[in-house]
């Protein structure tokens, strides 16, 4: 596709693959976007997965026909990205690698590729004739070796993953911030959102160039809604929430599903902005997603094996190590001879420095609103909601 004279993107839309990393979810397919940069010299950024070589090789022909790839530029070498290095180099035997030197030993280790390769480093350019790349060290977004590319001529930054997310384009190229939003947030949470920091170093990086247009290698091409793009990513990487509670639970036989139900039935009562997320029937990604969103975390387990129940023991690590900040906690769940749950979930939240608005509420066999009592939980969330504290 031309995104211009000098830049095409290769979109390969992938509805096949049922879990991103073998973990997330992808109800709507997953994109994979390669650029050319098309000059006197040609370049390449990024390949793709192995399952798309055909479509891919295929697409770069009809683009460029029998001229030359003089240059890859390997920003990442995630597979998602990196799968077809090899073959790129049987087809084009004289291609360059452009690339800094943490990915080098990657391309041995993958492909056993040593020879033909451009080690640059910060703020090194390569000239194409008319234009220039100039590559920008972005390490641990989210990958060691990941670097971004800048095209000032075009005053396009191709970001590598950063501003991608979940979701095929299948033609929804540019611009559809409010359709993507969502895949964004849970692309970010589950795959960056450990990398707060490195992602800070690199928008902080990114803020001294004129950028008119952002090509991620997932999702959509940022144009006229860069300033959202950056945004978001300053608002996730910062973990900044909104007003909110990220209710999830898990349950045996519905007791602590009921309370979960009963707490949000309150706060949609109270007018108060919530999720609610069965972790016994959904995919951990979507209560990540909405952990990242909102200020409160209410968590339910029963207490199993005494210990806290596995999907929610699982939520709760990953929280931790991605190391989400500022948020405060409540914990609730039911047992049926002797609790434990609800401590080992505070102990948790709190240790991890979640502040505790509550003790929490643990009740045994089954759900009553009398052992359970979430109005008043729900009045001390909005009550605290309201302090914004
Ligand atoms: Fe899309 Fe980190 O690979």
């Amino acid at each position: 596709m031309k995104i211009n004279e000098r830049i095409r993107q290769i979109a390969i839309n992938d509805h096949e693959t049922e879990r991103f990393e073998g973990l997330w979810d992808l109800p709507y397919g997953v994109g994979y976007n390669s650029y050319l940069v098309v000059d006197k010299k040609i370049a390449l950024i990024d390949t793709a997965g192995t399952a798309y070589s055909d479509l891919f090789f295929s697409w770069i022909k009809e683009e460029i026909g029998d001229r030359n790839i003089d240059y890859l530029v390997v920003n990442h070498m995630e597979p998602d990205h990196s799968a077809l290095i090899a073959q790129l180099k049987e087809k084009y035997p004289d291609v360059i690698i452009v690339t800094n030197a943490k990915a080098v030993p990657m391309l041995a280790g993958y492909h056993g590729i040593t020879d033909n390769i451009q080690v640059v480093k910060e703020n090194d350019v390569l000239a194409l004739g008319q234009c220039t790349l100039q590559f920008i060290m972005t390490p641990m977004v989210h990958w060691p070796e990941t670097m971004m590319t800048w095209l000032e001529e075009e005053k396009t930054l191709f970001s590598a993953d950063a501003f991608g997310s979940f979701m095929a384009t299948d033609g929804d190229t540019k611009d559809n911030f409010e359709k993507f939003e969502m895949e964004m947030i849970r692309y970010y949470a589950c795959i960056v959102g450990k990398y707060g920091l490195t992602v800070q170093n690199a928008l902080k990086k990114a803020a001294p160039l004129p950028i008119g247009r952002i090509c991620s290698t997932h999702g959509s091409v940022w144009e006229k809604r860069i300033p959202e793009v950056l945004h978001l990513y300053q608002k996730l990487s910062t973990y900044s929430s909104e007003k909110g509670v990220c209710i999830v639970f898990g349950s045996m036989y519905g007791n602590t599903a009921k309370a979960a139900q009963s707490l949000a039935a309150e706060l949609e009562k109270l007018g108060i902005r919530y999720a609610l997320h069965d972790l016994s029937k959904e995919n951990l990604s979507y209560a990540y997603r909405d952990a990242f969103r909102f200020s409160h975390i209410a968590a339910g387990s029963p207490t199993y094996n005494n210990d806290i129940f596995p999907p929610v023991r699982t939520f709760m690590h990953g929280l931790i190590s991605r190391q989400v900040k500022n948020r405060k906690f409540f914990a609730f769940g039911s047992c049926t001879w002797a609790g434990g749950s609800v401590k080992m979930l505070n102990e948790m939240a709190a240790d991890h420095g979640f502040g505790l608005i509550h003790d929490g509420l643990g009740f045994q066999q089954a759900y009553s609103p009398e052992k359970c009592d979430m109005k008043t939980v729900a009045a001390l969330l909005a009550e605290d909601l309201k302090q914004g504290k």
